[in-house]
């Protein structure tokens, strides 16, 4: 029985590796692995597979980007072709990207199996491209795997059938179990002059974000601000470098030294510098899962999040953008307010093994090897 596995964007490549490990070490099912290409640049893809020790993609797409009609459209024309021809007894997508979409849009008409990795997360606000994404693909993926119990609740609200939810955990954070001791051995601080808890970091990429002046104006000037007490790496994504340039901030950000703008980091070096932060800021969904399992204060610079448990439960607080808030928020962790939190159940390191366990009982194969 054959499992294709689809990555396209950063975000998706921690969540299959371990999932593409697993089920290789028990060699009970044949794995293909389809990169559709969404995100190309080196520092946004090519790294990620050395440090997460996951092999080349078997097959490679080029979507490379364009709106969310073009990209969609173009990742699904090619996959019906690939589908095709791997004749995939199971298409596993993660995350809520749009080549996660694509996927699952093309595997459903041509009646294969999909299922959903981080399934059931709800920002309730349909103005993310992503929460489409995450809306459309539960409704039609057979099965639905979930990182936590809200998200169980969240597809049970919308009527999936019992039988179709799973709660794995948080594969996420197998990765991040995975490789922190390597993370730990590199010199990433050093090399930017920084001591552990001496500094703070800043991620943004949200489109709701990045894309309006106003808004990102505002989100640099409340860096800026904290920046004057703590020193902020800010690793910027691509999208926000262009958006940073055509709406004409470079002003802003030299008059404040202490944010230190530097290139998207790999996955080791990236978990160097949060796991070692005194603060985190951004936009990113995994990021505010990361803080949480690594205990580090996070602001999450949204007015909402799909990831409720790391509120109730981490180290996240849902700060909005408004600058005066961030700024309040910021100092009251620097001040040794910050929030302490906990590990969510299952967020253990295994939830590779509980899917491998599943995929292989779904696909018929046998059970020998699992786990009892
Ligand atoms: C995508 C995901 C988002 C995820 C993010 C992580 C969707 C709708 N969005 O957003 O959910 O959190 O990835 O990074 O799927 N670009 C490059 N090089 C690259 C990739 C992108 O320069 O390797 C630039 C291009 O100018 C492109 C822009 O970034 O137009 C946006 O890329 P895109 O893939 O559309 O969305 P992201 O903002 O990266």
């Amino acid at each position: 029985k054959k499992v294709l596995h689809i990555v396209g964007a950063r975000p998706n490549f921690m969540k299959v590796a371990p999932i593409h490990k697993v089920i290789a070490a028990r060699g009970q099912l044949s794995q293909v692995l389809v990169h559709t290409g969404q995100h190309y640049d080196v520092k946004m893809s090519d790294v990620f597979f050395t440090d997460l020790g996951m092999p080349a993609p078997d097959i490679h797409l080029g979507i490379g980007s364009g709106s969310h009609a073009e990209q969609t459209a173009r990742v699904m024309l090619e996959l019906e072709k690939v589908f095709l021809s791997e004749k995939p007894d199971l298409v596993s997508v993660v995350g809520d990207v749009n080549s996660t979409l694509a996927a699952a849009l093309v595997a459903s008409k041509m009646g294969i199996l999909i299922s959903h990795v981080e399934a059931g997360l709800r920002s309730f606000d349909n103005r993310m491209p992503e929460e489409i994404n995450r809306i459309v693909t539960d409704r039609i993926a057979d099965l639905l795997l979930t990182p936590s119990p809200d998200a169980d609740i969240n597809l049970q609200k919308e009527g999936a059938a019992p039988s179709r939810i799973h709660f794995v955990g948080n594969v996420m954070i197998d990765s991040l179990l995975a490789s922190k001791a390597r993370a730990d051995t590199l010199s990433t601080l050093a090399d930017l002059g920084l001591t552990p808890r001496g500094y703070g970091v800043c991620t943004l990429h949200r489109a709701s974000n990045v894309d309006d002046t106003k808004v990102l104006g505002g989100l640099i000037s409340a860096l800026a601000h904290v920046s004057t007490r703590l020193p902020i790496v800010f690793p910027v994504h691509p999208r926000t470098r262009k958006m940073l340039a055509d709406k004409g901030l470079g002003s802003l950000l030299e008059k404040a030294p202490g944010l230190r703008l530097v290139e998207p980091m790999g996955y080791l070096e990236f978990l160097a510098l949060t796991s070692q932060a005194k603060l985190i800021l951004t936009d990113s969904g995994g990021l505010q899962e990361e803080s949480t399992a690594l205990g580090v204060p996070c602001l999450t610079l949204r007015e909402n999040t799909e990831r409720p448990i790391t509120v109730e439960q981490g180290t996240n607080l849902v700060v909005g953008v408004d600058p005066v808030r961030i700024r309040e928020a910021a100092v009251e962790i620097l001040d040794g307010q910050g929030k302490k939190g906990r590990v969510p159940d299952l967020w253990d390191g295994r939830a590779a093994e509980r899917i491998a366990d599943l995929y292989a009982r779904v696909l018929g194969v046998s059970t020998g090897a699992l786990r009892a």
